[in-house]
């Protein structure tokens, strides 16, 4: 296969699209490189001062992992000064993050998840950096929360990086999912995956089924069905959860499979599930769905959903359009 690289890729295939603007090609550009940074750092794990906690308690309630703060800080310090920018939101800062007044500001946003699955970066399993991209609203002076939060339909780019047995990056710009594989060799993303799509009924199902005796009779239903043979497949779901929600959805997405992180009783201030919407649920969503597949929280496409808070919780079921559509139908018979 002929080595394409993301910008020869965004300008070949996306030329028509404002996408393939030299602004978004420099924000593209600025996180690659951060990316690529991040990568170094956790395929030395191990090696440098980069495993453990930092001591620290986030916006989250989570205890801080070093690579996560490692992880935010080189994505905060390479996309301020990336000039396309007009704010940052990131899951490890309780408010947004302003641009530094030295630095020429853009009208996009970017949210991230600096590093996601880091309860297991000291056992050397993948993690993953999720991001998701607006352009302002600009009703509130350009740069504030209430310009920020918008439906996840308003998102005009998404994806993620994958520390995985390679580095890989998956995005979609609205037209379609495309997959980039790191050749170190030569430090660039080259085209490997090219207009992923997902399996229509999948083969896998993903769940923490610790949490089964917080869970609600319908989702208790829900994951019996997988469990079950009197399904889509006529038999047993293969269960497989990884617990980087990042790598879980990758290989749904190649192989079909639905990841489900319901809502549950286990701690009365997350009563709506551990994932967030603005920097998991919802760049995820984009990618499944212009991958063909479906992201819902039980009862809506949350892609539809208007954000109220930046950190917001969300249920999350996502993956094959014909899984997470039974996920839909048994919590809607429930009601
Ligand atoms: P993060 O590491 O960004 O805080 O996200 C962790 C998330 C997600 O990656 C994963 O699917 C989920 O937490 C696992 O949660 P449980 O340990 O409750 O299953
Ligand atoms: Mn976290
Ligand atoms: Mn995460
Ligand atoms: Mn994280």
């Amino acid at each position: 296969m002929p080595q394409v690289t993301v910008t020869e890729h965004l300008l070949l295939h996306q030329k028509e699209s404002p996408m393939a603007s030299g602004r978004f090609t420099r924000l593209l550009n600025e996180l690659i490189l951060a990316a690529k940074i991040i990568s170094r750092e956790v395929r030395k794990a191990g090696l440098v001062d980069v495993l453990g906690f930092t001591g620290e308690i986030n916006v989250q309630g989570e205890q801080v992992q070093k690579l996560d703060e490692y992880a935010n800080k080189v994505l905060i310090h390479r996309m301020e000064r990336s000039g396309v920018l007009c704010a940052i939101a990131s899951e490890e800062n309780a408010d947004l993050v302003r641009i530094p007044d030295q630095f020429p500001k853009g009208d996009y946003f970017l949210i991230f998840d600096p590093l996601d699955g880091s309860s297991n970066i000291d056992a050397n399993v993948n993690v993953g950096t999720i991001f998701s991209i607006y352009r302002t609203k600009g009703e509130c002076g350009g740069d504030k929360l209430c310009d920020l939060l918008q439906r996840g339909s308003e998102q005009v780019a998404a994806g993620y990086f994958l520390y995985g047995t390679s580095t890989m990056m998956v995005y979609t710009t609205g037209r379609g999912v495309n997959g980039f594989t790191l050749d170190p060799s030569v430090g660039e993303f080259l085209l490997s995956h090219p207009d992923i799509k997902i399996p229509e009924t999948g083969r896998v199902y993903s769940v923490n089924e610790a949490y089964w005796n917080f869970w609600d009779e319908p989702t208790k239903e829900i994951v019996r069905y997988f469990k079950g043979s009197d399904n889509l497949r006529g038999q047993p779901y293969a269960g497989r959860y990884i617990g980087s929600l990042v790598a879980d959805f990758h290989r749904n997405l190649l192989y079909g499979g639905v990841f489900l992180y319901p809502a549950d009783h286990r701690d009365p201030k997350k009563p709506k599930g551990k994932l967030r919407l603005l920097c998991e649920a919802s760049p995820l969503s984009f990618v499944c769905e212009q991958a063909g597949g479906m992201g819902s929280d039980g009862a809506r496409d949350i892609l539809s959903i208007e954000p109220e808070e930046l950190h917001q919780r969300v249920p999350l079921f996502i993956g094959s359009k014909n899984d997470v559509a039974k996920v839909v139908e048994i919590y809607a018979k429930a009601r």
